[in-house]
Order: structure tokens, then C-alpha cells, then sequence
């Protein structure tokens, strides 16, 4: 305690200094660290845009006002009468109250579509209507998907490991028939040949310009248009897949992203779709938009758990 009644002693000149130098010390400190940041905000790369945290198809109806009520009664009726199922060839194991969870849920949720747009709801194992043949040939393909390419695929949310995989909404997005096309329709048209994927070549390499005194200037194009048609389909730019000072760099190993080996392995799901599945897709060629819709994680894509066993990416094909 000083003796003036003061709680601090009076300052000597050299204090004063001392004190003074120490503000003006402090504040340019704190100056120079904002300025940093500032800077650094200025000419740091672009972040890639963040993932949505829920990224599982946002339009399924809750209330299901897809199905009609007398398909719902029937449904009731159906399970009471058959605890098990009469005629299934894909979801084996599964019991009819499983079975019409699942319609519910995931088949007629994802096509917004009612019962009966493929069943005869007086008997749900009867297989009269074709659409419940192209939708069982649906089931086989998505289970296929799942376990030949999403399997290899990194699952990754919010720096969490989780399995998303191909359900019906992943490219169905709530409605049958996929009326507007499966290209972006931001540029639907607007450029040519729709940005179409060129799934006629082998991948790696079908798009490949670098090195390669024959490719032409055609080639080039080509390369930009798939590179173009990649960009809006995931809402990401290049540096998603690449490191911009070397675009030929696929993975970490060579200095690259590891993103660019995921997207060649879409490259060749979706040429095996196109090559094995085209007659039932209606021949619609496959494409990143089908099923990305401008994010990185598909908005109909399910998460673990939301599909049979048989047809995730970890099952075996169901026995004939
Ligand atoms: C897009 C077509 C489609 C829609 C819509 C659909 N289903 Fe199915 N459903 C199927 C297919 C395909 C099978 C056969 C699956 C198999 O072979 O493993 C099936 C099988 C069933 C079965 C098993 C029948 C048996 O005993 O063999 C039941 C029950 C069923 N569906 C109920 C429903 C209900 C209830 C709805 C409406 C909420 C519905 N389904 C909507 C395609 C559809
Ligand atoms: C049939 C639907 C479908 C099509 C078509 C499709 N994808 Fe995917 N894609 C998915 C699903 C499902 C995932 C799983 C997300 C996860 O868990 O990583 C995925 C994940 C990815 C990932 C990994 C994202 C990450 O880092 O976790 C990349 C990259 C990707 N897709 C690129 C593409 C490209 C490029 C195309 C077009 C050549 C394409 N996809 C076509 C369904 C599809
Ligand atoms: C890999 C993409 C993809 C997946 C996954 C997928 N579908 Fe399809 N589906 C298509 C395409 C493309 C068409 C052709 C649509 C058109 O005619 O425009 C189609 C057509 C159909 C049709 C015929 C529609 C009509 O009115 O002609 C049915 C029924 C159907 N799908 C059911 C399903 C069911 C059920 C699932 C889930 C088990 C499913 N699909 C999963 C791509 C897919
Ligand atoms: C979703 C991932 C993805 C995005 C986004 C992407 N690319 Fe690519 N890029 C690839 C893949 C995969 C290949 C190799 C294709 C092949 O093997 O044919 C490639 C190849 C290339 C090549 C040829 C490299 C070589 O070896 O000759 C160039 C150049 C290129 N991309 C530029 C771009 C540019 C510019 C952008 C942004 C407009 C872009 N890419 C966006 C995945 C992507």
C-alpha cells in the first residue's frame, strides 16, 4: 500500500517510458497479427464448399401423401394375412412387415409414387405390371452399384467415416420418370453436346491430354467439357480433384488429390451403367448429376442401415 491513499505509487519518468513503449508495443502487436489475418483472408485458396450435415434425400414426404389410403389398408391387410412374403426374389430374409417398411420408406418415398404404380394392391405378390419388373431389376442394379464401386468410395462426412450408398433416391430424387434429363439443367443445351460424359472411352486415360502429341485440339475441348460438366455436377471447382500447378497428378502419392481417383472410379460406374443397365434406365445416359445434383455427397444417397443388407455394399448378390 503507498502511503498517498492511492492504491498505485506515483509513476517515475522512467516508468512512464516504460509503460508508454509497452502500450504502443502491445498495439502494433495486436495490429500486425489482424493485418495477418486480413491478408491471409485475401489470398488464401478457395475453401471448398462445406459438405451439408444432412445430406440424406431432403424430399421424402413424412406424411407420405404419395400413397392413397386405400393402398395403405391394403398394405395392413396384406401383412396380417402373410407374416411372410409369397414371391421375392431380391429381399430375401425379410419378413412382408419388413418389406412394406421399406416400400414405404425408400421405394415409393423416393419415386413419390403410390403402391400402385407397381403393384396390383389386391395382391402384393402378384407381377403383372411391368413396372414392378423394371423396379426389381432397380433393386439387383443399385445392390450391383453398391458393392463393385461404392465400396470403394471414402465415406467421408465432416471428417467422420460413414457409408453412403445408392438407394432409390439417389437418382430417382422423388420422381419416376427423369423428365428434366439426367444433365445439369443449368446448362442443359447451353453447351455442346449437353456436357455429355464421353462413356464410349476406357477411364483412366479416355480424357487424358497431357503428353500426347496426337490429341488434338478437339481432345481439349472435350477434356474442359468433362471437367466443366464435373465442377457443376459436384458444386466444387478444380482444385477439388487437382493440384492446380499439375493437373496429370492423380492421388496424394503423386502430389495430386486423392479425390481425382474417386472420380475415375465414377467414371467407370457410370459407363457400367450405361453398358449394363441402359435398357432399363431407359437408355438416359448416366451422368454426375444424376446422382450429385450440385453436392459432394448425392442428396438421395442413404446412409448406413436405410437399405436391405442385400443390397448394400458389403452384401453378396442374392442367390438365384
Ligand atoms: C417402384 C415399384 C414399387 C413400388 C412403388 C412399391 N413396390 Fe412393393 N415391391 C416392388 C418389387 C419389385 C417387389 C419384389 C421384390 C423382390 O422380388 O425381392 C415388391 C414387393 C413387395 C411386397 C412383398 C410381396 C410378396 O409377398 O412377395 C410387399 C408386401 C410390398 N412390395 C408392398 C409395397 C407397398 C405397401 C408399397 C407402397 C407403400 C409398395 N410395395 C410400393 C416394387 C414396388
Ligand atoms: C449412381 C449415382 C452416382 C453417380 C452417377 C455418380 N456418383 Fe459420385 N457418389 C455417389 C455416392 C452414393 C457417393 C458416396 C459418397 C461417399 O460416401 O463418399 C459418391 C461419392 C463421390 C465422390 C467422393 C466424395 C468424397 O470425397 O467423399 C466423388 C469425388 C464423386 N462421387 C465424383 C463423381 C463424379 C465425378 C461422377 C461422374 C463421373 C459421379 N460421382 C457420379 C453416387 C454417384
Ligand atoms: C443408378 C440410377 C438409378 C437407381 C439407383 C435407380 N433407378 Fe430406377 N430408373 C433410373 C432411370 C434413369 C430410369 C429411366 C427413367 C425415365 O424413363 O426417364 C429409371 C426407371 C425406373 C422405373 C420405371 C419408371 C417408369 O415409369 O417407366 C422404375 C419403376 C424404377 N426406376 C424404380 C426404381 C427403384 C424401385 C429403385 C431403387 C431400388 C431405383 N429405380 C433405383 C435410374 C435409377
Ligand atoms: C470431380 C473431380 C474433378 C474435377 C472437379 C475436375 N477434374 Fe480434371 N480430371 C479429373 C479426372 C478423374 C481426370 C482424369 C480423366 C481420365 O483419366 O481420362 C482429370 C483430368 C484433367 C486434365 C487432363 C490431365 C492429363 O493428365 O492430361 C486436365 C487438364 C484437367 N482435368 C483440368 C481440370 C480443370 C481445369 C478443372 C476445373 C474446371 C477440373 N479438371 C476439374 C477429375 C476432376
Amino acid at each position: 500500500m503507498s502511503q498517498n491513499g492511492s492504491a498505485f505509487p506515483p509513476l517515475s519518468e522512467d516508468n512512464k517510458f516504460n509503460l508508454v513503449a509497452g502500450i504502443v508495443a502491445a498495439v502494433t502487436m495486436v495490429a500486425s497479427v489482424i493485418a495477418f489475418w486480413w491478408i491471409w483472408w485475401l489470398v488464401q485458396p478457395a475453401a471448398a464448399a462445406p459438405i451439408p450435415s444432412s445430406p440424406v434425400y431432403a424430399n421424402y414426404d413424412p406424411a407420405h401423401k404419395n400413397l392413397k389410403p386405400e393402398s395403405l389398408a391394403a398394405m395392413q391387410a396384406y401383412t396380417e394375412a402373410n407374416e411372410q412374403p409369397q414371391n421375392v426374389q431380391v429381399l430375401k430374409g425379410w419378413s412382408t412387415a419388413q418389406i412394406s417398411a421399406y416400400m414405404v420408406a425408400q421405394v415409393s418415398g423416393g419415386l413419390k409414387v403410390d403402391c400402385s404404380y407397381c403393384h396390383n394392391v389386391a395382391n402384393f405378390a402378384d407381377d403383372s405390371n411391368p413396372k414392378k419388373a423394371t423396379a426389381r431389376a432397380m433393386l439387383l442394379m443399385s445392390g450391383d452399384l453398391n458393392r463393385k464401386f461404392i465400396n470403394k468410395l471414402p465415406y467421408i462426412l465432416e471428417g467422420q467415416k460413414i457409408g453412403f450408398e445408392i438407394t432409390c433416391a439417389t437418382c430417382h430424387n422423388g420422381q419416376p420418370q427423369l423428365t428434366a434429363g439426367t444433365y445439369p439443367r443449368a446448362i442443359q443445351n447451353s453447351l455442346p453436346n449437353d456436357f455429355r460424359l464421353p462413356l464410349d472411352r476406357n477411364y483412366p486415360g479416355g480424357v487424358v491430354i497431357t503428353g500426347d502429341k496426337t490429341k488434338s485440339l478437339d481432345e481439349a475441348e472435350i477434356n474442359q467439357n468433362v471437367m466443366y460438366h464435373m465442377n457443376v455436377s459436384l458444386g466444387q471447382g478444380c482444385t477439388f480433384c487437382h493440384n492446380a500447378r499439375y493437373f496429370p497428378a492423380t492421388g496424394v502419392e503423386q502430389g495430386g488429390r486423392d479425390q481425382k481417383h474417386y472420380a475415375i472410379l465414377m467414371l467407370q460406374m457410370s459407363k457400367y451403367m450405361k453398358e449394363n443397365y441402359g435398357s432399363i434406365m431407359a437408355n438416359k445416359d448416366p451422368s454426375c448429376w444424376m446422382c450429385h445434383q450440385g453436392a459432394v455427397i448425392p442428396p438421395g444417397a442413404a446412409k448406413p442401415g436405410q437399405i436391405p443388407d442385400v443390397l448394400n455394399r458389403s452384401s453378396r448378390p442374392p442367390t438365384p
